[in-house]
């Protein structure tokens, strides 16, 4: 690429946000040109107002910019949002209409009919009805989702199972990291030794996603997929990275060995948050493990392990990945690199 292409973010300050700019230091094609966020952040010298929680240092060309409001005008061409869901709905449409490519991490925009919600090993075809929202959003911006952070783990672990032998049902269980509320999130009282069994909206987001993910286009609709899921929904005492333990019913007879070979069918888009291994399956019963596979794939690949047959339903295993790389930021930059190696962006 000649010349990087400008790129900002909303919601600069959060966990999202703060992820988002350390994954975009030495993009090879996007460069940080502008970030965002609330009222109480705008004016301020981004290091003098963020509370910086990842473990390199700021980024050199971002420590010194200036906050903007959302709802200013950016100097840049995408925008990755990772605002609260309170405001992503109403700023991403302003931002869209205002002809930027928002790509969004936030719940608000995903189930919306000509908004594609992606993951691009599995459904890069949705991205074409980005042209029905081009008719709503006159300058030629548009909003493109990333799913919940716990359902990419489960998507990405399932889709190749869906693909060879059909899905009838499916019951998954989450240990979802602390990280996945943001910060501060969770208060260490509620957390410190203890398991919550509830996490918001988290249980119909699981249950509904993946089957706009799994779904055909046809003209200018999705038609979801037809089968069912059962979320429970734990926030566990670990930092990062959303343990789902998933059993599932098949439509068609697998083995075993039939199974783990399909995780190696994933094509390498070629771009670079691509990691090498989309899946990667341990036959230790044991892993994956939150504290060895968190950065399996720089963070972009989901781990898989203990496929064994199951008393309920036929089969059952354990899928892990990163919920702020590969749940979230990572998977925004990666969209982002699909949209502009398959020319989306005018
Ligand atoms: N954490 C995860 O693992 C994860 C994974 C997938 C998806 N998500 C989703 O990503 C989004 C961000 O999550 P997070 O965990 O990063 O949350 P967070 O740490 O609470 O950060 C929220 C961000 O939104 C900004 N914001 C709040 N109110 C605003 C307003 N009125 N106008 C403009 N900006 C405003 C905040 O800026 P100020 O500092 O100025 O208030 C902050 O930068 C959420 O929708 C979440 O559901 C999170």
């Amino acid at each position: 690429m000649e010349k990087k292409i400008n790129v900002g973010v909303l919601g600069c300050t959060g966990a999202v946000g703060q992820k988002l700019i350390a994954l975009l230091e030495n993009h090879p094609w996007f460069e940080t040109t502008e970030v965002a966020a609330s009222e109480n952040s705008a004016g301020q010298k981004y290091s003098e107002r963020v509370n910086w929680k990842e473990a390199k240092a700021i980024p050199e060309n971002v420590k010194g910019m200036t906050i903007k409001k959302c709802g200013d005008k950016l100097n840049a061409k995408i925008l990755f949002s990772g605002l609260d869901s309170s405001v992503a709905g109403e700023i991403e449409d302003y931002y869209a209409n205002e002809g930027y490519a928002v790509i969004s991490n936030s719940k608000n925009h995903r189930m919306t009919g000509d908004v594609p919600l992606i993951i691009p090993e599995i459904n890069h075809s949705h991205f074409e009805i980005i042209n029905i929202q081009r008719k709503r959003f006159s300058k030629g911006g548009f909003i493109v989702t990333n799913p919940n952070c716990s359902t990419i783990v489960m998507v990405l672990a399932l889709y190749p199972i869906y693909k060879n032998f059909g899905l009838e049902k499916v019951i998954v269980s989450t240990m979802q990291a602390i990280s996945g509320a943001g910060y501060p999130g969770v208060p260490s009282l509620d957390i410190i030794g203890n398991v919550v069994p509830y996490i918001k909206d988290e249980e119909e987001k699981m249950q509904t996603e993946p089957l706009k993910i799994f779904g055909e286009l046809e003209g200018d609709k999705i038609n979801f997929a037809d089968f069912t899921l059962s979320a429970m929904c734990n926030r566990v005492p670990v930092q990062n990275g959303h343990t789902t333990s998933i059993s599932f019913k098949t439509r068609k007879p697998a083995t075993k060995e039939a199974i783990i070979k399909s995780f190696n069918e994933y094509e390498h888009l070629g771009l670079p948050f691509s990691p090498e291994k989309v899946l990667q399956y341990f036959d230790d019963p044991a892993r994956p493990q939150p504290t060895l596979d968190l950065y399996n794939g720089n963070g972009m690949t989901v781990s898989v392990g203990n496929l064994r047959e199951c008393n309920v339903l036929d089969w059952k295993m354990t899928a892990f990945g990163h919920n702020t790389i590969r749940g979230a930021a990572g998977a925004a930059i990666l969209n982002a690199e699909y949209l502009v190696k398959n020319e989306y962006l005018k």
